[in-house]
């Protein structure tokens, strides 16, 4: 009995000490140590031996056991050890390799235009407001004196919700909530998001303007003409010229378009100013009176000037794009150069 005991012991403390890996380890706890280990079931057994001889043979099966569940242990502690070390140096990061460059971003083209316009006129003491992107009919198109049924409202083809929900086709309709909550004079600016349904090289169905409105006693047509003229000089440089040509809107009388000389062949004519050597980038007018009267200021009092531009022409202008799309298609490469 003692020599089979120890040939057992013999056999798993070699089998553990040689362990090659953790999984094998524990089939070899198993095999001598388990519920049906070999050990185990020799010291169940035991009742099966002479009463005289069964002492010495526990307790000789007690130290085998013991034996083995060390050397067992042990060579758990050497190989988790191994694999921790392992794990360690596979993780290991080189402080002495060379970082990574990030790339940084840049602002918008579009969104640094806007802000330019509108800190033009913040340094004049226009404040800045904002208004809903989508809109209904009355702030769009009536308060601003757009006829029901009337061809205006089609100068701009509308992106309809449902009813009389619609995505602006114009910030203008800001002018009419700023004056509903404020008493004049006042004066402001309104960047905003607007839609159309339009689409080509100069077309997007959404893109941006910078709308603008004062209100006093004794406005005329001069201070309108003075401060575009002194947003152009700031926005384009001293040399641009200006004019202003009559036109049509349904809530400015009298209205004008705006043209400065084209800045890409300073007025000798190009492709983008088809020849002209002008270029269109705002619309403007003195306040009609039936904008004042809906939204409760006295026209027999107040006057005022309104204008809008579209922020990407004139980003496109500035910066010699001839493709609106280039704005929105996210391309790094056109983005990166407007660090
Ligand atoms: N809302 C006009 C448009 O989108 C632009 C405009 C013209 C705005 C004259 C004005 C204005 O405030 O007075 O075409």
């Amino acid at each position: 009995m003692k020599a089979k005991i120890d040939a057992i012991r013999a056999e798993a403390l070699e089998l553990a000490a040689s362990c090659p890996s953790l999984e094998e380890l524990e089939r070899v706890r198993v095999r001598f140590l388990g519920r049906k280990g070999r050990l185990t079931l020799m010291l169940r057994g035991l009742g099966g031996l002479p009463a005289g001889e069964r002492p010495a043979a526990g307790a000789a099966l007690n130290a085998a056991k013991r034996e083995v569940a060390a050397a067992v242990e042990a060579r758990r502690l050497a190989l988790e050890g191994e694999r921790d070390r392992r794990d360690l140096s596979r993780e290991a990061v080189d402080v002495t390799l060379p970082g990574e460059p990030r790339a940084i971003g840049a602002r918008h083209p579009v969104s640094m235009v806007m802000a330019a316009a509108t800190e033009i006129f913040t340094g004049l003491g226009f404040t800045v407001e904002e208004g809903p992107e989508a809109e209904t009919e009355y702030y769009n198109f009536d308060a601003l004196n757009f006829p029901r049924d009337h061809p205006a409202r089609d100068m701009q083809a509308t992106l309809h919700i449902a009813g009389d929900a619609l995505m602006r086709t114009h910030t203008s309709p800001v002018q009419i909530r700023v004056m509903q909550r404020r008493q004049p004079p006042l004066r402001c600016v309104m960047p905003g998001r607007v839609y159309r349904c339009d689409s080509d090289v100069s077309h997007s169905p959404v893109f941006h303007q910078v709308e603008g409105l004062l209100v006093g006693e004794g406005v005329h047509f001069g201070h309108l003409k003075g401060i575009l003229s002194f947003f152009v000089g700031r926005m384009f440089g001293p040399g641009t010229r200006i004019r202003f040509r009559p036109s049509f809107f349904p809530f400015t009388e009298p209205s004008a378009e705006i043209d400065i000389s084209c800045v890409i062949c300073s007025g000798k004519g190009c492709r983008v100013c088809k020849d002209t050597g002008w270029v269109e980038i705002l619309g403007a007018g003195m306040v009609h009176p039936a904008v004042f009267e809906a939204v409760g200021y006295d026209p027999e009092r107040w006057t005022g000037y309104a204008f809008g531009m579209g922020v990407e022409r004139i980003a496109m202008l500035r910066y010699r794009i001839d493709d609106i799309r280039l704005f929105y298609e996210n391309d790094v490469r056109f983005l990166a150069q407007f660090r």
